[in-house]
């Protein structure tokens, strides 16, 4: 087998209360990727889409977790990787992560899955630097794993994976640019411990939430005191999304990863469809183009489509 492709799928992460360590992958959009196998011990990019990604390598999300791979192996082959992008970079919704933790699947198919999970997330996570200047887990691991995944710690690495019940959910993507590296920068370096406290019990609720099927506690969960408070700025009629989506009946929702997608939870498909009728509203009354998906947790991750 020397060529494969896959469907790699957008990830909501951080789920409102989980700053860097929850997340979720989404059933649509996804990026198509199919990575051959070169016999030169390097990493070649085409693009097939209109957003001029780079295309050194190094300073291309899977171009680095693809370097991050080939640096673990101690053979003389390399990578090409084709990609078209659906998952607009800056979107918050995973983009750099669906690149990245894709473009490793699929290679590691191609070598008769060599590596771990846990070593696919690895190498990843190298790409995810490159948008972000950070190591981060919480969209490459759900992509990687699918469904809802918490990062317990990255350093060693430990991904737990949680059940969930039925979850809809709709995601508005206003056409504004955020970059994740940027809206890192302007979170407080410290938080008070009344913060930490009311943030790790609504994180430890929201996954027993999960667990048990439990939309009430989900929904009193989906709280965040931390990030949501300074990055809501960057984000035109945030207040009016939130409030206006859970009159709705949405049970919670807030930013999606580092922005500019907003994404609500609803416990059936008739909500979600409520809530898409309420951002579609708000936002058509401003100057700013949007899409809105709604979609549900996409169990599977990654798909393998043709070897
Ligand atoms: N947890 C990261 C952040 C996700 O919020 O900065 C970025 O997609």
């Amino acid at each position: 087998m020397s060529e494969i492709s896959i469907l790699s799928p957008a990830t909501v992460a951080n789920v409102v209360c989980g700053f860097d360590c929850l997340g979720f992958a989404l059933s649509a959009p996804c990026d198509e990727m199919t990575v051959r196998i070169i016999e030169k011990k390097t990493v070649r990019i085409v693009n097939r889409d209109q957003f001029n990604l780079p295309t050194e390598p190094e300073k291309n999300v899977a171009g680095a977790a693809l370097l991050s791979m080939l640096k673990a192996i101690d053979e003389n082959f390399g990578f090409e990787v084709e990609i078209t992008k659906h998952i607009k970079p800056g979107s918050g919704i995973g983009s750099s992560a669906a690149s990245a933790a894709g473009a490793v699947v699929a290679a590691n198919e191609l070598l008769d899955e060599r590596f771990s999970k846990l070593e696919l997330i690895e190498f990843a996570m190298d790409g995810e630097k490159v948008a972000s200047d950070d190591r981060h887990a919480d969209n490459v691991a759900p992509c990687i794993f699918g469904g809802f995944t918490l990062v317990r710690s990255l350093a060693p690495l430990d991904v737990v994976t949680l059940n969930f019940p039925p979850l809809f959910v709709t995601v508005i993507h206003p056409q504004i640019e955020i970059k994740t590296s940027e809206a890192r920068r302007m979170l407080p370096l410290q938080v008070s411990l009344k913060d930490a406290i009311r943030q790790w019990s609504n994180v430890g609720a929201l996954v027993s939430g999960l667990q048990k099927g439990n939309y009430e506690l989900i929904s009193r969960s989906l709280e965040d005191f931390i990030v949501e408070t300074v990055r809501k700025s960057l984000i035109p009629k945030f207040d009016a999304i939130k409030n206006k989506s859970l009159k709705a009946g949405a049970l919670g929702g807030g930013i999606s990863g580092s922005g500019p997608s907003v994404f609500m939870l609803s416990e059936t498909s008739v909500t979600a469809r409520k809530v898409e009728n309420v951002m579609r509203e708000i936002y058509s009354e401003t100057a700013i183009d949007f899409n809105i998906y709604v979609t549900k947790i996409n169990a599977e991750g990654i798909k393998i489509l043709e070897k």
